[in-house]
Order: structure tokens, then C-alpha cells, then sequence
């Protein structure tokens, strides 16, 4: 796909220009293929830093100065290749330049290619917390080739399974179950060109296109991608990014699965299918945190309704309910407590 990318953007997308936007991990291992492949558009290539650090207003600026700087103009477009610090900024970035121009996402981590580039959120951090400006700029294209995963840190596809376990578990049971199997595989680089590993991008992908289709702005169906994420972004942050946001996620589902059914929200069994579907993966469900502290860090969240935080959680795997209910913190504490 990343060889055939000019002829994919070709296809209904009137473009003169492209500028890659990419990081420096990224950038030495895939920007020439792709300006390669983008050379009828006289491509530019533009390097960030790697990391969540770069996702910043100052980025966006720099980015987009840049940009001026080569004289782009409106019948250009912006290929991000990357993970999703660089997604979301570049996505941004195309957002807003010259009141927006078309994005092309070429996401090269698991998290970005089932997650980050699909749905059209963008945007950057700010000193008071992670996406707080930002977005929603639907991406003209999204080309994936999981083979660029072959060259993913184990740890990174690991936090992108975690997303995946959560798709089949909020969507579709017998995705989980395949997924589940076979975690140990999935969560090895060296099987990006596995046709297992294809499923998994294709199926997530699926699912999460589906969800955001049918709910764009988030008003109802799209919570349930919230699934985990509530106590999951207050165990990330509480762990001072130590741990990274799927590994969060992961003991947000087990905790959140378990809460659903002490609620009566969630099928008896469900939490024990998802803890084991994370241990395949070799992924934690369990870590130290002051509970308290947890409590308060939910309230930062944008998901709440008259003061009670919202937690979305499938009434079984695969299967859905209610899109989202609010519970007192009380009963959250207990469960942590427990
Ligand atoms: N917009 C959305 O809907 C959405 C959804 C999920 C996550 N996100 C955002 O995505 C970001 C996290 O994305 P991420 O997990 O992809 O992190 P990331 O972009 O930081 O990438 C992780 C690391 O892997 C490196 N890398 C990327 N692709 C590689 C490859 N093929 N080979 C070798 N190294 C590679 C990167 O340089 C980086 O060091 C967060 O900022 C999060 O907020 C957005
Ligand atoms: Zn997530």
C-alpha cells in the first residue's frame, strides 16, 4: 500500500501536492518509500520529534509555518505517516490549514492503523491535559499496510491489541474470541505479515468504522469506544505515563467489566473472558494505585453528566445495552477497594 499510495490518492481526490508529515523514528524507515511513491506531487517531508511530547500547539505552528514557508497551498494535501501523536497533529494541522485541506493517513502503528486514523478526531495536548484542542477533519484516505508493523517495538503492537480486544468485546464476539486465541502470535512483530495479523487490522478496523459511521460526534453509539477508558485515562495519568495508554486501558476494561457486573450491567463471566483474552496478550490486568486519587482523576474526564462520571460498558462481550451509565463514585470505590 505505501508503494501505491500516489495512485490511491489519485482515486478521487484532486491533489497537486502532498506534504508528508512523519517523526523521527518513522521517518528514516518509510518517508523515501513513500516520497517515492508520492513523486508525481513533489512531495516535502516534514520530522517531528517522536513521542506525545511534539503533539503541542508550538508543533502545529512549526508544522504549519513550514508549510507556508514551501508555499503550499490549498490544492495540496497532507500525508501522515506515523503512529497517533503524529495522526492527530498532522490531521490538525490539515484542519486548519488555509480552513482545512484534505488528509491522507497512513498509519504505521497498530494503535493508529485500528484507532488513531480512524473516526477523523484530531487535535494536540495543552499543559492542562492530552487532546484538549482539536478537530473533528475526516481523512481523504487511509492507507494501512500492516506490514510497517514488522518494525514496531513489541511493547507499541501490544497497546494496540489491547484496543483490539476491546473492539471485539464491545462489538463482535467472535472477533474477540479469534483475537483472543491468538494473542500470543498477534503480539509479535514478526508475524506483521501474518494473514492472522491482517484479520485483526481489518476486523478492528471494520468495527470502528462502523461505530463512528453510524455516530460521528459522539451523542450516543460511539461511547461505547469509551469501553475501559474512563478509569483506564485516570490509571495512565495516575502512572505518570509510565504505563502506556493501552496498558491503562487494559486494566480500565477488567476493572470497568467488573463494575458492570456488581451494577447488574454486565453478564456474570464477562470480566474473567476479557482478563484472559489480556494475559494471551501479555498484557497486566492489574497495577498499584491510590484509589482516592483515581475517583478524583475520572472527574477530569469529558464524559460526564450532572456531576457523575460516565462509564460504557457492554452488557456482554460483543453486545451493548446502554451506551453509557453514570455511577456514583462511591460504588466505583468500593470496586476499587476491593
Ligand atoms: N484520534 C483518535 O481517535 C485517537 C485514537 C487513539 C489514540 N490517539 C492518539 O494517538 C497517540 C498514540 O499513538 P501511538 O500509540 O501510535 O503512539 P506514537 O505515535 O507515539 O507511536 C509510538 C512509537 O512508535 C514509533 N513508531 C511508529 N510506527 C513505527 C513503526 N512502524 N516502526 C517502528 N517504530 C514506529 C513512534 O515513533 C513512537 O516512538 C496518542 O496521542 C493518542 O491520543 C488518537
Ligand atoms: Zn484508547
Amino acid at each position: 500500500v505505501l508503494d501505491q499510495l500516489s495512485d490511491l490518492a489519485g482515486d478521487g481526490i484532486r491533489i497537486h501536492r502532498a506534504a508528508v508529515i512523519t517523526d523521527a523514528n518513522v521517518g528514516p524507515l518509510y518517508a523515501s518509500r513513500a516520497t517515492r511513491a508520492l513523486r508525481p506531487l513533489d512531495p516535502v517531508v516534514i520530522t517531528i520529534p517522536a513521542g506525545e511530547a511534539s503533539k503541542t500547539r508550538e508543533t502545529w505552528a512549526r508544522v504549519t509555518d513550514e508549510l507556508l514557508k514551501h508555499g503550499f497551498g490549498r490544492d495540496g494535501a497532507i500525508v501522515a505517516l506515523g503512529g497517533g501523536v503524529v495522526g492527530d497533529l498532522a490531521g490538525f494541522v490539515a484542519a486548519t490549514y488555509m480552513r482545512g485541506i484534505p488528509v491522507i493517513q497512513v498509519p504505521t502503528t497498530l494503535v493508529a492503523m485500528i484507532d488513531a486514523a480512524i473516526g477523523g478526531k484530531t487535535g494536540v495536548d495543552a499543559p492542562a491535559g492530552k487532546n484538549l484542542v482539536g478537530s473533528f477533519h475526516a481523512p481523504a484516505l487511509v492507507a494501512i499496510d500492516p506490514e510497517l508493523l514488522s518494525t514496531l517495538p513489541e511493547r507499541e503492537l501490544r497497546c494496540g491489541l489491547a484496543e483490539a480486544i476491546k473492539h471485539g468485546a464491545i462489538a463482535d464476539e467472535a472477533y474477540f474470541h479469534r483475537i483472543a486465541e491468538r494473542a500470543a502470535a498477534l503480539s509479535n512483530p514478526a508475524n506483521a505479515k501474518s494473514p492472522d495479523m491482517y484479520d485483526l487490522v481489518a476486523g478492528s478496523v471494520a468495527i470502528k468504522a462502523g461505530v463512528v459511521n453510524e455516530d460521528a460526534r459522539e451523542l450516543g453509539r460511539r461511547k461505547i469506544l469509551n469501553f475501559g477508558h474512563t478509569l483506564g485515562h485516570a490509571i495512565e495519568s495516575a502512572s505518570g505515563y509510565a504505563l502506556g495508554h493501552g496498558e491503562a486501558i487494559a486494566i480500565g476494561m477488567v476493572l470497568e467489566a467488573r463494575l458492570g457486573e456488581r451494577l447488574g450491567v454486565t453478564e456474570k463471566g464477562t470480566e474473567n473472558a476479557i482478563t484472559k483474552a489480556l494475559t494471551a496478550a501479555r498484557l497486566a490486568i492489574a497495577t498499584e494505585f491510590d484509589t482516592r486519587d483515581i475517583i478524583a482523576r475520572t472527574h477530569s474526564d469529558k464524559k460526564k453528566t450532572a456531576g457523575r462520571v460516565e462509564y460504557s460498558i457492554p452488557a456482554a462481550i460483543g453486545r451493548y445495552e446502554k451506551w453509557a451509565v453514570a455511577v456514583a463514585d462511591s460504588y466505583v470505590l468500593s470496586i476499587l477497594q476491593a
